[in-house]
This record gives structure tokens, C-alpha cells and sequence, in this order.
């Protein structure tokens, strides 16, 4: 148990045992530094139940919390308010505590097993901001639920099994049309075919084919047949398939690697094509399935809906499966083979209904038990300077990989060339490009919408990437210029100079356990900042690698590990990569 929890439950008994029970009892950071560190509010609320004033038993509770050599200064404000501070015994213990290991200063949740669908990348289509979103997102909780000990198994759930695979494998066969994948007649091995493509063919392809059936009903319907002849596996169509998702993976896992994001699985919605059968089975059992057109719903309305909530569409009148009951297939052959307590998606705030549709057919079938979470995760857009989601010049997608050449753009003016060896600017370049681009997009709550500006996101100073990554690069010099110097003891005298800085550090185990609750990053962001803003602030106004006094210096050399260690844990956490010099 983290120090912070335990203190907590200290005085929660303290005030136990003055006679006034307690369901939570949490320390709040008082807003008034000078009255405490903490304050506590609760006298309010127990007045209400126990029908005596605020300030009695304000007074009952300090009586009791006099006898625990952690706290001092503790007094009562106002109506009935009690604000305390921590002794300095107390926060050098503290500190002394989690210098072998900060990860003693966190608290564990309730373990689980949780499957995390995250990027959601559509094969042979470019991968937009949209894709980063929620690739950084995902990965970020994965890595979160880890930490805070869960088992955690990722899955890219690769957009491979819908229509614009159909568009795709037409248009290229439009434009190859004496391949031999679409000559029944071919009797050889379809692995030996030469594919005149690549994935940049691929990404070009796609947007041509979509405008194509838009103004042209006779290539839709073509690109509806092949569609099917991918779901049905047949000869030479399923084979092309497989060759092109094989390019556009490849391609993927670069994109991917670059971000700093890992899958442990590599499935895709054609995955559970296996478990479409017996999901059509289990749903038809249950009684759950209405022919409607030629095709087979799902009612999902309830009647407390104020929203349209429309049936889902299961099989449609053509006889393909749709994006929705791929997610059917997927939940049930999650349960199988993984047996998952919770289910996280990340898709953007378009896919909340989808997701409704899903999440409502999945328990009237009865897909998993009701105790299982299915929980949809979404967040909001990246903007323009109007205002708008971020476009092209000529209003089209916003590719992912433009978004990382611009910030990269940035990145390079600010590299001190001095500091970083010719050799090793691209990479130094990259890895402060995409930490750029993820950290900035963690610092607004995931549902709120924010203006992408590479100028901005690049500063040396603020709430940035390049700020915390230089700073972090800073704290190891610092660390490795005093790797002969004595730190392994923190002494009282160290307390004055730091004291805000050991408070920060104390709030960590909530600030994770918060984040975790609301599954997103900004409060890691924003913490990660506060803390090395402090830690900088402290830096600037003492001497840390000549300071005479030698408990001072170890104090002050064994708070700057804590902090870096605690900096390179939150980074890692939010997939930032450190450089090693900048
Ligand atoms: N491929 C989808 C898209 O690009 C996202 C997939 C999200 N995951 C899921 N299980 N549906 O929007």
C-alpha cells in the first residue's frame, strides 16, 4: 500500500475512533498553502448525521489526530475545516521508503484481465489522425492497466473484412486485369505471383475506388460481388486479399513501431470470421433475429432510449456480414480464447453508436456473461486553427504520416547540433517528433477536441514533449556527473528545499488510480509536468552537484533519482521515448 493510502487510512481510524464513522476518507491538497498541506472537509457532512456543529467535532478529531507523529500544525479554519501538514520525520521516511523502487509509491487495482482494442487501422487505406488517437490512447491504458496490475492483451483489430477490401482487389483488378489471381483457369501457386504493388500503390488505390462507386452503381455492385467472394474464400479473390493485407501490415508494423505502440495480437475483423456460424446460430437461438428486406436484424431500442437506436444489421440482403456483426464474432471468440474480464475499445466518437448496437446484441445473445465489462472508450477530434478537423490544404484526410512530418519539421529547427551527433539527428528528430505529437495529445481530457499547432506542441518551454524530454535528459547528466557522490540516505535537512516537490510525489498513486478511472491521460500529462516544473524550479535555486553539506547533497541527489525514475515510469507509461541526448 502506498504511503499516501496508508496515512489516509491512519486518520480515517483516527477519526473512527473520536466517534464518527467514515465510508472514503481521502486527504484533499489544501488550496491555501499556508494553512497545511491537506485539509479536511468532513466535518460538513458528519454535522449533518451526527446533528452536533462542525467545529465540535472538528475539535474531537483533533484531539485524536495530536497523537500521530506524522502530522503537525494541525488546526481548525472557519466552520469547521481542519488542516494539517506533514512532519518532517514523516516525508523523510517517505522518501527513504521508495528510494530503492518508486514503484512502491503507487497502488494496485483490483486485478483483471482486460482485452484493449485499440488503432483499429483499415488495411490498404491511409491511416489518419483519427488512427492516432486512438493507437496513443490504447496503448497508453494498456501499458496503465499493467502497471497498475492488471493483464492486459492487446489487439490491433485491423479493418480487413469490409467492403473497401471489395473496392480494393476491383480496382486492381481493373487496372491488372490478366493477373493470374482472376483467371479461374490458373492451376499454380498463388504464392509465386508477382504483385505489381506497393503499399503507397495500395493507399492510392483505395480513394480512387470509393469515388468510382460513388458516381458508378455497376462498379459498386462488382466491388459488393468481390466483397463476398473475399467472405466466401474463393480461389484467386481470397488469395489476392491475403497478399495485399500482407503488404499493408508490413507497412503498419513500421508505422506502429515509429509510435511506439505494440500489439500482442494481430487479429483483424476476418478473424472471427470462424465464429460467424455459430454467432448466427447462438443469436438465431435466442430468438433475437427479424428478417427485414431480405436481410437479418437485431432490435436494439429499449424503451428508455431518447436517441434513435436503430436494429443492427447482421447479415445483409447480399449476403455479407457488416462491420458490426464482425464485433459480434470478435466478442464471442474473445470470450473463448481469452475469457477477458473486461473488453476496451478506443474508436472515435463517430463509433458510439456502433458500439451501443454492439454492446446491446452481445448481452441479449448472450455473448459473454453479464459481469463481463464491454466498455467503449472515445475521444474527440484534432483541429484546425479554425476550429475545424484538421484537413489538407485541398480538404481532403489528414494522413498520419503528413501529421508527423510537420511536427518533425519542428522538431529539427530546435535540435542542438552541438549536443546531438550528425549521425544520430534523424533519429533524435523522430523520437521528439512523435513524442511531441503523443504528448500533446494527452494533455486535454480524451473527449475534448484540440487545435493541432506543430509550432506550439514543439516549445522548449510548457506543457510539451520537448520541455519534459529535455528536462528528463538533464536530470540523468546531472545523475551521472554525481554517480561517485553518496545518495543513499535522505536526512530532515533536505526537507525546506523540497518539501513541494515530496508533496507532488506523494499524490502519484492517486493521480494513476485517477486516470485509470476516467481512462485518460491528462492527469498523468498534466502531473508529469507539475512535477518537473517543480523539480526545475528547485534546480535553479540551489546547487545540487556542489553542495558542501553531505546530508543536503545526498538528500538532494536521492530526490532527483526519485523524480527521474518517476519521469521515465510516467513517459514509458504515456509511450514517450527518452533521447539520450537532445
Ligand atoms: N477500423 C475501424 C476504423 O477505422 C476501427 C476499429 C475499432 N475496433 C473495433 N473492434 N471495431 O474506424
Amino acid at each position: 500500500m502506498s504511503v499516501i493510502k496508508s496515512l489516509e487510512q491512519d486518520i480515517k481510524n483516527l477519526i473512527e475512533e473520536a466517534g464518527y464513522k467514515i465510508d472514503n476518507f481521502t486527504l484533499e491538497v489544501s488550496k491555501r498553502k499556508e494553512l497545511g498541506d491537506y485539509q479536511i472537509n468532513d466535518c460538513m457532512s458528519l454535522a449533518k448525521i451526527y446533528h452536533k456543529s462542525p467545529v465540535e467535532i472538528a475539535k474531537d478529531i483533533v484531539k485524536k489526530l495530536e497523537t500521530n507523529k506524522n502530522l503537525t500544525n494541525i488546526n481548525i479554519a472557519g466552520p469547521g475545516f481542519i488542516n494539517i501538514s506533514l512532519s518532517a520525520l514523516f516525508l523523510t521516511s517517505f522518501m527513504n521508503d521508495i528510494k530503492q523502487d518508486i514503484k512502491l509509491n503507487i497502488d494496485k487495482v483490483h486485478p483483471r484481465k482486460i482485452i484493449l482494442d485499440y488503432g483499429g487501422a483499415n488495411v490498404a487505406k491511409t491511416l489518419h489522425v483519427g488512427h492516432l488517437r486512438s493507437a496513443n490512447l490504447g496503448e497508453a491504458l494498456k501499458r496503465l492497466v499493467k502497471l497498475l496490475g492488471c493483464d492486459a492483451i492487446s489487439d490491433a483489430h485491423l479493418g480487413d473484412y469490409g467492403r473497401p477490401l471489395g473496392l480494393v482487389l476491383l480496382e486492381i483488378k481493373k487496372r491488372y486485369p490478366n493477373l493470374s489471381y482472376f483467371n479461374p483457369a490458373y492451376q499454380g501457386d498463388y504464392h509465386e505471383i508477382d504483385l505489381p504493388i506497393t503499399n503507397q500503390d495500395l493507399e492510392l488505390i483505395y480513394p480512387q475506388a470509393s469515388l468510382k462507386a460513388k458516381e458508378d452503381e455497376t462498379y459498386l455492385n462488382e466491388a459488393r460481388e468481390i466483397t463476398l467472394k473475399i467472405q466466401n474464400h474463393e480461389r484467386g479473390y481470397y488469395d489476392l486479399w491475403e497478399k495485399v493485407i500482407e503488404i499493408s501490415k508490413a507497412d503498419l508494423k513500421k508505422v506502429y513501431d515509429a509510435l511506439n505502440v505494440y500489439y500482442d495480437l494481430w487479429e483483424g475483423e476476418s478473424d472471427a470470421a470462424e465464429y460467424l456460424d455459430e454467432l448466427l446460430q447462438i443469436c438465431r437461438d435466442k430468438n433475437i433475429v427479424k428478417q427485414s428486406d431480405g436481410a437479418e436484424i437485431i432490435e436494439v431500442k429499449n424503451d428508455s432510449d431518447s436517441s434513435p437506436m436503430p436494429p443492427l444489421l447482421l447479415v445483409k440482403s447480399n449476403q455479407t456480414v457488416s462491420y458490426e456483426t464482425t464485433d459480434l464474432a470478435t466478442i464471442l471468440e474473445r470470450r473463448k480464447k481469452w475469457d477477458p474480464d473486461e473488453i476496451w475499445y478506443c474508436a472515435d466518437a463517430r463509433q458510439e453508436l456502433h458500439f451501443e448496437q454492439v454492446f446491446r446484441a452481445s448481452r441479449l445473445a448472450g455473448l459473454v456473461k453479464d459481469t463481463v465489462k464491454l466498455e467503449y472508450i472515445g475521444f474527440g477530434t484534432m483541429n484546425g486553427e479554425d476550429g475545424k478537423p484538421f484537413k489538407t490544404r485541398d480538404g481532403g484526410v489528414m494522413s498520419l504520416k503528413s501529421l508527423i512530418d510537420m511536427v518533425s519539421e519542428e522538431a529539427r529547427k530546435r535540435i542542438n547540433k552541438d549536443m546531438v551527433e550528425e549521425a544520430d539527428i534523424d533519429k533524435t528528430v523522430e523520437k521528439i517528433a512523435i513524442a511531441t505529437l503523443k504528448y500533446a495529445d494527452f494533455i486535454p481530457y480524451r473527449m475534448t477536441d484540440y487545435i493541432f499547432n506543430p509550432a506550439k506542441f514543439s516549445e522548449v518551454e510548457g506543457k510539451t514533449a520537448p520541455y519534459l524530454l529535455y528536462s528528463t535528459v538533464r536530470m540523468k547528466s546531472l545523475l551521472e556527473k554525481a554517480k561517485d557522490l553518496p545518495k543513499d540516505n535522505y536526512y530532515e535537512v533536505g526537507i525546506p528545499s523540497t518539501k513541494d516537490i515530496i508533496l507532488t510525489l506523494l499524490q502519484l498513486p492517486k493521480i494513476l488510480l485517477s486516470s485509470f478511472e476516467a481512462k485518460s491521460l491528462n492527469e498523468i500529462a498534466e502531473y508529469l509536468y507539475t512535477l518537473t516544473n517543480k523539480y526545475n524550479k528547485f534546480y535553479a535555486e540551489n546547487k545540487v552537484l556542489t553542495e558542501k553539506n553531505n546530508n543536503l547533497s545526498s538528500s538532494w541527489l536521492l530526490l532527483t533519482n526519485i523524480v527521474y525514475q518517476t519521469n521515465l515510469l510516467l513517459l514509458d507509461i504515456l509511450g514517450l521515448k527518452v533521447p539520450e541526448k537532445m
